[in-house]
Formats: structure tokens, sequence, C-alpha cells
């Protein structure tokens, strides 16, 4: 069993639902980005962190000090007692309440009594952090991984009316270069069908598998009914699943095949990019289903309707929510036949972020109930999880659903 930090993404509440489907346990926000969870899965845990979708860093709480004062020692122990030559590079993070000022100054004195420390254990050591400031996130993340340093986070926070700090060592990073590989340099990409973003795929894939021990993935299959250029397929077949795609359009299911070469060649997959192409075929999600079809789990980014140049009038609203409610529902009617029991569905809804209110599609989610689903509850605080960019009109809704 390990005690964790969470240092969570731009989207708290994705984040914190998607450590809770995958058995993170006593999840608690400590801040909008920082949460405490109890991790005791098998795998390790670098493995786990790199299949979250919503977690920037994870971090492992090795003590609770009652003051900071007790830092230092701490560290310098902690460093000291597994090392054996060379130079030791290290970095040290505080998270407090406390002005800014006054954490710099604590900071730098504290690295200052580390070096210091090191010296006396004839230890020669280089930290990371520049003056007054915690470690940059990717030059911390390239050290960790590049140059095994150690980066410690002490967190201050209050339990009981009592301050006390945890200390914590980092355990890994999101790795910015591999998202930025497969989300800006695939050789297919259309901006009219959106452009979702990878960390958000692999968080659906999340929500719809829950945690998966198995080492092996490759005979459990995730099938991605609106493929698009295949964002969904590229994460399933990194986290190892056999993955299956469909979409209405020739050329969107011609540019998903790019991609799925582009990422099993790039990343070093051991899937065969010729038997998973084959698998990506054109269907419209409102006919009958290949009657071979046969899928563990469905993630999916649906059509989310016509783009609107700009903020669009309540009519037009209605009126494209009436069409997509008909392809959602006429979806789902048709993929029940093909679904076992006990097979998740997360599919993501369009909504319409307005001046004064935001507009979903109302009255759908009854709907697919009555077809022999029952709606997973997703987020405790909101009624449904929500995805938006600062500059877009029409977001995104994840909802699950298991096939009954
Ligand atoms: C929002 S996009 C999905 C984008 C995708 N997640 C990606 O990575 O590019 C929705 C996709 O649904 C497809 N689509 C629209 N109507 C459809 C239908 N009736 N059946 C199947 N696919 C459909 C569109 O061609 C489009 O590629």
């Amino acid at each position: 069993m390990k005690h964790c930090l969470f240092f969570l993404g731009k989207n708290q509440e994705i984040s914190l639902s998607e450590l809770k489907n995958l058995g993170i346990k006593d999840l608690k926000s400590f801040t909008k980005n920082l949460a405490y969870g109890v991790y005791s899965h098998k795998i390790d845990l670098k493995k786990f962190h790199n299949q979250l979708g919503g977690v920037i860093k994870t971090s492992q709480i090795i003590d609770t000090l009652i003051n900071f004062e007790e830092a230092a020692d701490r560290i310098i122990n902690e460093l000291s007692k597994n090392h054996k030559k060379g130079k030791l590079i290290y970095g040290i993070n505080i998270h407090s309440r406390d002005d800014s000022k006054k954490n710099r100054k604590s900071l730098d004195i504290l690295l200052a009594d580390i070096k210091k420390g090191l010296r006396k254990h004839k230890i020669s050591g280089r930290y990371l952090n520049k003056r007054g400031q915690n470690v940059n996130n990717i030059i911390a993340a390239e050290s960790l991984n590049k140059k095994k340093a150690k980066i410690y986070d002490i967190i201050e926070v209050e339990e009981d009316g009592q301050k006390k700090f945890l200390l914590a060592i980092s355990i890994a990073y999101q790795n910015v270069d591999k998202y930025a590989l497969r989300d800006y340099n695939k050789p297919f990409r259309d901006a009219k069908a959106g452009m979702l973003p990878p960390k958000l795929a692999q968080t659906l894939i999340n929500l719809a598998t829950g945690f998966d021990e198995a080492e092996d993935r490759s005979n459990k299959t995730i099938y991605d009914p609106f493929c698009g250029s295949g964002t969904i397929l590229m994460e399933g077949l990194i986290d190892g699943y056999n993955v299956i795609g469909s979409d209405i359009s020739e050329n969107m299911v011609e540019g998903s095949k790019q991609n799925i070469d582009f990422i099993i060649e790039k990343m070093n997959l051991t899937q065969d990019t010729n038997t998973i192409k084959k698998n990506i075929f054109l269907h419209n999600a409102i006919e009958k289903f290949p009657e071979s079809l046969k899928c563990d789990a469905i993630a999916t980014e649906t059509y989310l309707g016509e783009a609107f140049g700009k903020a669009p009038t309540l009519d037009q609203i209605e009126e494209q929510n009436k069409k997509l409610k008909k392809l959602y529902i006429a979806f789902f009617k048709n993929i029940a036949e093909k679904l076992k029991k006990g097979t998740p569905v997360v599919v993501t809804f369009p909504f319409y972020k307005g001046k004064t209110r935001s507009i979903s599609l109302s009255g759908i989610i009854p709907e697919i109930e009555k077809l022999g689903y029952m709606n997973i509850e997703l987020s405790e605080e909101f009624a449904t999880l929500r995805y938006i960019r600062p500059d877009q009109i029409v977001g995104r809704e994840i909802y699950k659903f298991i096939k009954l």
C-alpha cells in the first residue's frame, strides 16, 4: 500500500474521476490541483502513472513532519542512504499556503542546508532548483528519467487544526514529448472533426475499462464507433489493448489507418499494424453493426454536430440537439445487440457554453437507460463531467453506461 500525491491536470474533476475509476482509495483533494490517495495495486506505480491521462505527476509520501525544520535532515538521510558514487542530482518543491516570499526564503535555506549536510557525508550534490523556485516540471521530468534525479515535494497540510508537512518523492511525470508527438506530429489531422486531446482519450479509455491488473491486454478490445482520426484507437494501442474503429467518413477511416501506422512505428508498439488496420472500417453508427463485431469496452467521442462559426442561438442549439439525440439513440439501440452484459460504454455528448448558462442535451439519459443500459455516476460533485477549452463554444460531457 502506498500513500500517494497526485498532481492533477487542468480538469480536476475528470482527473479525480479517472483515479477513482482506477481503484485509488481514500481520494481527497488538498488544493485544486493536488489530491491524496492510496495505491494498492501490484503493478509498479510508475507504470500505473504512465497510463493516466489526467495526472501530471505522481509522488509517494515517505514521511509526515511536524515541523518544517525537520525536512533538511530527513532529506539528507534519504539522499545519502542509497547513494553509491557520482554526483547526486536532486530537487525540492514546496507547496504551502504561506506567502510566496516566505516560501522562497525557506526553500533557499533548505537547499543550502541539504548541500551542507551532503558534504558532511562526503557526497557531492547538485540541485535543480533556481533560486527561490520549485523545479520546473520539464527539467524535473527529464532529470528523473535520464539522470535518476531525486525530486522531493514538501506539502503543508492541516489536519484536525494542526499544521503538518508531508514529505514525498516524485515517482513519475507525464511525458510531454510523447504526448506532443502523438498530438501534433501524427500524419492525419482534421480540425473540422474536432481535436480530441490524447490525454482526454486516455482518460475516456480508463473510465471505460477501470483498473486492469493484466500485463497482457492484447486480448481485450476497445471499440470506437466514431473514430475520426483515431485518437482513442492510438491511446488504446499505447495502453496495450486491441482496438477496433469505424466512422461514417472514408477520409477519416483512411486517416485513422495512417495514424495507426505512425504510432505503432514511432512508439515501437508490439501490435501488428496490418491486423489493426483491417479492424478499422467504414460504418454509419445508425445502421446494423457487423455480425462479427466483438468488443470488451466502448470509448468514443461521438459526433458533436455541425460546427458553429459564432455562438449559436437557442433555436439553432435545439435543432442541432434534436438531430444528435436521434443519432445517439439509434447508435445505442444498434450496438446493444452486439454488447455482452456488463460491457462499459463511455461517450461524450456536446454541451453549449452560453453567456449566462450552459446547455446540455436534455432527457437523453433515461432514453438510453430504456434501451437496456445503466448510467454510472462519474462525478460525486457534479451531475456530469465536463471538458471545454476557454476558446470553445461546444464542450464535451462525459457519460458512462453499462450494458445490462
Ligand atoms: C468528434 S469526431 C471524433 C474525433 C475523434 N475522436 C478523433 O480522434 O479524431 C466525430 C466523428 O464521427 C463521425 N460520424 C458522424 N456521424 C457518424 C455516424 N452516423 N456514424 C459513424 N460516424 C459518424 C465523423 O465523421 C467524425 O469523424
